[in-house]
């Protein structure tokens, strides 16, 4: 048996770090595991600007432990009225290394999104043309169509045509949830398109969410699926398609905001995803695939280069924290809390 794995730093290619007091306590556990991440932009208000995320990412640079080495890569938030210059600028100043779309309503502080694709296509040909991916939230938000039903639905009535009207735009679906979605990438043969995967997603399927009463904490969104979805991401991330790479989607929440009447979407994985991930790759039998998700993929589908350096991950049973403290008392439920992993990042 394999005691343990060194690979290339590895890379979050879809992370929510916050801001403030939340910013400093989530971060360490993200720059111990990783090297780089693409930050989200949905903060209150969102990055919108290549001054408001210049700032942002001096706030998060601010934040980082002494001696870390982390790289924070920064996503423009999309709204409507976005100008295609802004988007121009910020990336070959190498301030935006993407645009994130959410669908306007479709998760947390996604308000201010994109209500209609035509409104941002001078956006998308400025992209397309300069090389520059798009992330999207892939979820439909007409309120008549099923929850468990909204990522298959979005693939049909706005990605599809999306990737027809714009063939060269590089594309990330960010945190896939179904068989759909792995289905439509695994099958992309231009090189143009991907996608991230949660480890909540490949850990669990929707009855999690309902074991012996309501569990506030297994609620993000997308919304965890069924298991037939689950085994589907399962096969797609271990499967050696470069098409599929590590995202976390960790996103912190304190504790009341998700254990109340309106529970807030997000599941915080940052502190030990790593391992996450690899428990799932040994599972499968697949851990000579890990380093390629977890620290290749990612870098060759952006056009960056690898990480210099490495992490070990050794075979070592132990306890995942309770509870993740914040100032003022709060604090930050753990995915996997109180539970028992059988990798342990060095
Ligand atoms: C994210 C958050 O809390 O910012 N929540 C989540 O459930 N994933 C937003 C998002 O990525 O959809
Ligand atoms: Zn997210």
């Amino acid at each position: 048996m394999t005691q343990s794995l060194t690979l290339p730093r590895p890379d979050d290619w879809h992370l929510h770090l916050r801001d403030g007091d939340t910013l400093r306590a989530v971060l360490p556990h993200t720059a111990r595991q990783f090297a780089r991440a693409i930050v989200m932009p949905n903060l209150k208000p969102p990055v919108t600007t290549v001054d408001a995320a210049h700032a942002y990412r001096e706030r998060i640079l601010a934040a980082l432990p002494p001696g870390a080495r982390f790289v924070p890569l920064m996503a423009c938030y999309l709204c409507d009225a976005t100008p295609p210059d802004e988007v121009r600028r910020g990336f070959s100043e190498g301030v935006f290394t993407a645009v994130k779309l959410y669908p306007a309503g479709a998760t947390t502080h996604s308000e201010y999104g994109v209500t209609a694709l035509d409104k941002v296509a001078g956006v998308l040909e400025t992209m397309q043309e300069i090389g520059m991916p798009l992330l999207i939230h892939g979820e439909s938000t007409d309120p008549a169509v099923d929850v468990f039903d909204r990522e298959a639905t979005f693939i049909e009535q706005t990605l599809k045509p999306l990737l027809a009207r714009f063939p060269r735009l590089k594309v990330v679906l960010e945190h896939i949830t179904t068989e759909q979605a792995a289905d439509l990438v695994s099958r992309d043969s231009s090189g143009r398109l991907a996608a991230t995967i949660t480890p909540q997603h490949l850990m669990f399927n929707r009855n999690a969410m309902f074991t012996g009463g309501i569990r506030p904490h297994f609620y993000c969104l997308p919304v965890l699926k069924r298991e037939r979805h689950r085994l589907a991401l399962r096969r797609a991330a271990t499967s050696g398609s470069p098409a599929f790479f590590l995202g976390t989607d960790s996103a912190p929440h304190d504790r009341t905001a998700k254990e109340a009447a309106c529970g807030c979407a997000g599941i915080f994985s940052a502190p030990n995803a790593l391992e996450a991930y690899l428990t799932v790759f040994d599972e499968e039998g697949a851990l000579d695939r890990f380093a390629a998700f977890a620290s290749e993929n990612g870098s060759r589908f952006y056009g960056l280069p690898l990480n210099e350096g490495t992490v070990t991950l050794r075979r070592e049973r132990h306890r995942v924290a309770e509870s993740i403290p914040l100032p003022d008392g709060k604090a930050i439920h753990p995915f996997l809390a109180g539970e028992e992993l059988g990798w342990k990042l060095a």
